[in-house]
């Protein structure tokens, strides 16, 4: 089974907050996962882990069998270069819990403009995807 997305004991601290102790998660292609738990318990950082949002300390995170972070020989997470960081989060998306529109702008332009401006995707397609 190809695997879109594997994570294995993943460490992310806030100061002294330990929001992930040693998490693994196993993505397959097509497969709808669920993560429920407390408020507090780390599933929000969970998500933002794997679009970078939040750099874990330790652990490693494959996307589409390609690496975007292992765990090095002195337990800390070494992050792929940049450009290809960003190639391999722009393989993922999320909705935030707290939305984070523009308010000046359009639900459908909303969502047009991340694919128009960063995956240069013609507005035509963009909008009409939108849709
Ligand atoms: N930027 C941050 N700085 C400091 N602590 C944070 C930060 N983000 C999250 N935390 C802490 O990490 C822990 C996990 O929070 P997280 O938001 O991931 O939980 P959650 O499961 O998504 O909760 P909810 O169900 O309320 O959305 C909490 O203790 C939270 O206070
Ligand atoms: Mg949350």
């Amino acid at each position: 089974m190809e695997k879109v997305l594997q994570m294995t004991d993943i460490v992310k601290h806030f100061k002294n907050v330990e929001a992930l102790r040693g998490v693994s998660l196993s993505v397959n292609r097509g497969e709808t996962v669920a993560i429920i738990g407390p408020s507090g318990s780390g599933k929000s950082t969970l998500l933002r882990c794997i679009n970078r949002l939040e750099k874990i300390n330790s652990g490693t995170i494959i996307i589409n069998d390609e690496e975007l972070c292992h765990t090095d020989s002195h337990g800390k997470a070494v992050y792929q270069p940049e450009k290809t960081v960003r190639r391999l989060c722009s393989e993922t998306g999320m909705v935030f819990q707290h939305f984070n529109l523009f308010p000046h702008m359009t639900c459908l332009k909303n969502v047009s403009y991340g694919p128009i401006k960063v995956k240069k995707v013609p507005k035509e397609e963009a909008l009409e995807d939108g849709l």
